[in-house]
């Protein structure tokens, strides 16, 4: 083949150098078209516009995306933007020494980018964007002095920016590295020779250390962007005097801090855009933004400024979108918000506001997304909600809200998500059928409030239509249902009344999330509930301080493989977890909440804020976070040895999964729950114990995982109503499927289920248990006497690793009792995880007594 591109390149040049007039410019042309054919013969070309156009019978100046000098046949531009070339940049382009334009963006280029294209020296744009090139930028490049526009962004590109990059660069106006894999420190000196750079994007990479200080004396400035990489530490004073700066983009590099000047040195008179989110600024929000006329997106949401809702920002006509939420707000929303007409976006959640919602935001008529969660808002909803006619998203959980919901939140046609769960609204939950005109509703959650009314809690699961599709999960949680035996739902008795249709009519258009509604719908609360959370924010808690150290989207993004599948360790109804390595070397799973789900927003606060506070040799540890407007993730500790439920029921390891390894198993537990339940500072429920959430690291200890539906038990009574997604079928106390109501001996039913199981080996959703018969009415069938015949065939084998007796039945019946007395129906005659711990511990020790005397007597 190379002999074959040796000859086409000899006869090309024969046939141009025939035709070519001017014996003058023969020598560079030739090496013109040389180059053009080498560049050629590197791709594979599958749409085969180069073999089609680039042919020898005509001029390669007309050749498709090559334009010549007027006076000589010397390529100045290669332009072939968008084309599919597939393959990598053949170094011999750096031999087209007229070349002033060099435009080869999303064109599935790949290798690196040759060192020779440093000779280009009339190069002025250079476009090699949207592709996948890798390895490192070379530093020849700094020899382009005519360069003007440099754009490198959307490739693989690795390794830190050569220092020298712009050394020679004076005329650079323009210069994109943006979606790499650039590490290392912006160098200190970069800017320090390219006074006219107009437009400066380093986006999302994983650059560290300080913001350059040559920044400081661009004074053409317009676009700044380094958001996405891990930068630390102030920015130099004169960024924020700057006449011509427009877009300046800091979001998430975690670590950014002021002091931000005040009014007299704040000047950026041309600003649109300031996104200083996902940092560690503090102080007031800057009130120089005040004289900021054509600002459109503010974004200062997840810093530590301490700040009531400025009135200044009224003075912002312009602005669209506005996020001050997750700082230290406080003090009132202030009315005269509602001047800002053209305000699409406000977020001022996870503060500590109080006082009523004005009536005049109703006046915002552009809004779509409404974010006041996680405050302590007291009062009514203004009816006057209803006059947002474009809102989509209205978030207002976990407020102090009372009174009824308006039934004008059924004129929003647009609403898609209403979050009101954690409040103290009351009346009739017929408020719903007024919202059966918002056609796109795709989820409500109304659960923790004190609505009342009456709503069948059994009911006949309909079919057709939207209800073919039916999967396990969109209906867990209900086990008042019936009528599905292939989703293990049992049929339906004569005297179960039918869901009520209407409300079903309410929420049929809400398809995709309908039967997480349908969920929602069955579990609304109507007892009261106890105290509030209270825990919402807690600054001066130093565990707080683990959920803000957070690490960026791409750090993890590379540790995942890009989240590859094949890191992929499971999924569940919230999200995806994958195995990852981090820049450490650490070993971790990253948990990635599916964002289309309000629910997951939820399940990501309650887990954060349960394991942040727990700490138990048998919880899993959460070792970070990462969170953005549309997009969270946890990272834990990876737990090397899989599930207890893969132990049970798909492992060949199960011959030395024996009795004193499951004993062990089950008191790991139980210590954990003992834990939560008994010695933490606050109660925590679990809500949904079971083995797929017991999993193993390197030396088998269980960790108890998954707190993405736990709860806060406050108050001094019992139990409380717990929110929209409960628990599994087969784990869940009737207590808690039926009513919803969660209590620490809620999770003690689950637990003595998973005790009967793991001793059983069958699952309490195994085909066998059907009708009357239950895993637990199984097992207290065969009570005391019979129960060889119940617990798993494997312990009988051979039951431990240090005895090849079988197993003697005293030690079966305290165990299955420990098993059968958490798993009654009534709660009050289930034991305390505390007791549970006791009786395993005694179970163990003459267990090991008993083994060792049988090997005695054997010997
Ligand atoms: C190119 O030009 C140089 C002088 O300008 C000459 O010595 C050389 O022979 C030429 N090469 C070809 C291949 O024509
Ligand atoms: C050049 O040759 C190709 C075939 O190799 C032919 O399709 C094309 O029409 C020719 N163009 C001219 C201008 O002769
Ligand atoms: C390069 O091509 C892209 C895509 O067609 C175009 O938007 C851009 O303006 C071009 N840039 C230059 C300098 O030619
Ligand atoms: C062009 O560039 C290539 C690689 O950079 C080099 O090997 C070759 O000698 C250069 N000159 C000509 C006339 O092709
Ligand atoms: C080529 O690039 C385009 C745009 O980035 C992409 O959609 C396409 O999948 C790529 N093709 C191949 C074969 O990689
Ligand atoms: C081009 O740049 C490299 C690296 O900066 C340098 O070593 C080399 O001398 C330069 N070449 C020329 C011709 O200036
Ligand atoms: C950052 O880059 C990665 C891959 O390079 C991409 O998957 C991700 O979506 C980007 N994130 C943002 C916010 O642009
Ligand atoms: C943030 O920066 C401060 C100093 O500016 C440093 O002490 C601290 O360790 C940094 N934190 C992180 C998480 O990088
Ligand atoms: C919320 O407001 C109530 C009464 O207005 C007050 O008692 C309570 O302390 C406030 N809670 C917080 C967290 O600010
Ligand atoms: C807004 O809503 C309130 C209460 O529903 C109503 O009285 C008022 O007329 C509405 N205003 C506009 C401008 O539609
Ligand atoms: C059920 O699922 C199938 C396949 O995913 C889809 O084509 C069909 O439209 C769905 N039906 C309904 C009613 O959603």
């Amino acid at each position: 083949a190379a002999e074959c591109i040796r000859v086409v390149i000899l006869l090309a040049l024969l046939a141009i150098s025939a035709s070519s007039p001017s014996p003058a410019n023969a020598n560079g042309s030739d090496t013109d078209l040389a180059a053009l054919l080498a560049f050629k013969a590197q791709l594979s070309d599958p749409l085969g516009v180069l073999a089609r156009t680039w042919t020898s019978n005509v001029s390669f100046c007309r050749w498709a995306g090559v334009a010549c000098s007027r006076r000589q046949p010397r390529v100045t531009a290669l332009s072939l933007p968008d084309m599919a070339l597939h393959g990598s940049i053949a170094p011999h382009l750096g031999n087209l020494s007229f070349l002033s334009v060099l435009n080869l963006t999303n064109t599935n280029l790949t290798g690196s980018i040759p060192a020779d294209l440093g000779g280009l020296r009339r190069l002025r744009y250079l476009i090699l964007s949207r592709n996948s090139l890798s390895n490192t930028i070379p530093p020849a490049l700094g020899n382009l002095s005519r360069l003007v526009s440099l754009d490198l962004g959307h490739n693989q590109l690795s390794g830190q920016i050569p220092p020298e990059l712009l050394l020679r660069l004076h005329n650079l106006g323009k210069i994109v590295l943006t979606r790499n894999n650039l590490r290392g420190q912006i160098p200190s000196h970069l800017f320090n020779n390219t006074p006219s750079l107009t437009y400066i994007d380093f986006g999302n990479n994983s650059l560290s250390g300080p913001v350059p200080t040559g920044l400081a004396s661009l004074t053409m400035l317009e676009v700044l962007s380094l958001q996405l990489n891990q930068l630390s530490g102030p920015l130099h004073q004169a960024m924020y005097n700057k006449s011509r700066l427009q877009v300046m983009a800091l979001v998430a590099n975690n670590n950014l801090t002021g002091p931000i000047p005040d009014n007299q040195s704040f000047s950026l008179p041309m600003l649109r855009y300031f996104g200083l989110a996902q940092n560690n600024f503090v102080g007031q929000f800057p009130p120089g933004l005040a004289s900021c006329q054509y600002l459109q997106k503010l974004s200062l949401s997840v810093n530590s400024f301490v700040d009531v809702v400025p009135t200044w920002l009224t003075k912002l006509t312009q602005l669209e979108a506005l996020s001050l939420g997750d700082n230290d707000l406080s003090g009132l929303i202030p009315a005269t918000l509602s001047n800002l007409s053209n305000l699409n976006y406000l977020d001022l959640s996870r503060g500590n506001l109080e006082g009523e919602i004005p009536p005049e935001v109703g006046l915002m008529q552009e809004l779509s997304y409404l974010h006041l969660e996680a405050n302590n808002l007291t009062g009514k909803i203004p009816d006057s909600l209803g006059n947002l006619t474009k809102l989509s998203f209205l978030v207002l959980a976990t407020n102090q809200l009372s009174g009824p919901v308006p039934t004008t939140l059924g004129n929003i046609a647009s609403l898609g998500i209403l979050s009101l769960l954690g409040n103290n609204l009351e009346g009739n939950i017929d408020f719903l059928s007024a919202l059966s005109n918002c056609v796109q509703l795709q989820d409500l959650a109304i659960s923790s409030n004190f609505f009342v009314g009456t709503i069948p809690d059994q009911g006949q699961i309909p079919g057709g239509g939207v209800f073919s599709n039916l999967t396990l999960q969109s209906l867990t949680g209900n086990a008042g249902l019936c009528g599905s035996p292939s989703l293990g739902f049992s049929p339906c008795l004569e005297k179960h009344p039918s869901v009520n249709r209407n409300f079903l009519k309410i929420l049929l258009p809400a398809i995709g999330v309908a039967f997480g509604a349908l969920g929602i719908f069955l579990y609304v609360s109507m007892r009261r509930r106890h105290k509030r959370k209270g825990e919402v924010k807690a600054s001066t808690d130093p565990s707080d301080i683990i959920c803000h150290q957070l690490v960026s989207h791409h750090e993890l993004s590379r540790a995942t493989n890009n989240f590859s599948d094949k890191n992929l360790l499971g999924s569940g109804s919230f999200g995806k977890v994958f195995k990852g390595q981090l820049s450490s070397g650490l070993v971790v799973a990253v948990k990635v909440l599916d964002m289309h789900q309000e629910q997951a927003i939820r399940s990501f606060d309650a887990e954060c804020r349960v394991l942040r506070m727990a700490r138990h040799r048998n919880l899993i540890k959460i070792l970070n976070t990462c969170s953005n407007l549309d997009w969270r993730a946890l990272v834990l500790e990876y737990m090397p040895n899989g599930s207890l439920e893969a132990l049970l029921h798909h492992s060949q390891g199960i011959r030395h999964f024996g009795f004193l390894e499951r004993l062990g198993v089950m008191l790991d537990v139980s210590m954990a729950m003992e834990y939560l339940h008994h010695e933490h500072y606050d109660v925590v429920l679990h809500c949904d114990l079971k083995p797929s959430n017991v999993l193993f690291n390197e030396d088998m200890t269980a960790h108890v995982a998954d707190f993405g539906i736990a709860r806060l038990l406050l108050g001094d009574e019992g139990s409380m109503i717990c929110a929209s997604m409960p628990g599994t079928v087969g784990y869940m106390a009737p207590e808690y499927g039926s009513y919803g109501r969660a209590s620490r001996k809620s999770d003690v039913f689950s637990y003595g289920i998973m005790l009967l199981e793991v001793f059983t080996r069958r699952r309490p959703t195994d085909a066998m248990f059907v009708g009357e018969l239950s895993l637990r009415q199984w097992v207290h069938q065969a009570f005391p006497v019979n129960l060889v015949h119940i617990v798993d065939g494997q312990l009988l084998q051979s039951s431990s690793s240090t005895s090849s007796c079988s197993l003697d039945g005293r030690f079966l019946v305290p165990l299955f009792e420990i098993g059968l007395l958490c798993s009654t129906s009534s709660p009050d005659q289930r034991m305390t995880m505390g007791d549970v711990v006791v009786r395993l511990k005694k179970i163990k020790k003459e267990y090991i007594e008993w083994t060792r005397e049988m090997g005695r007597a054997a010997r």
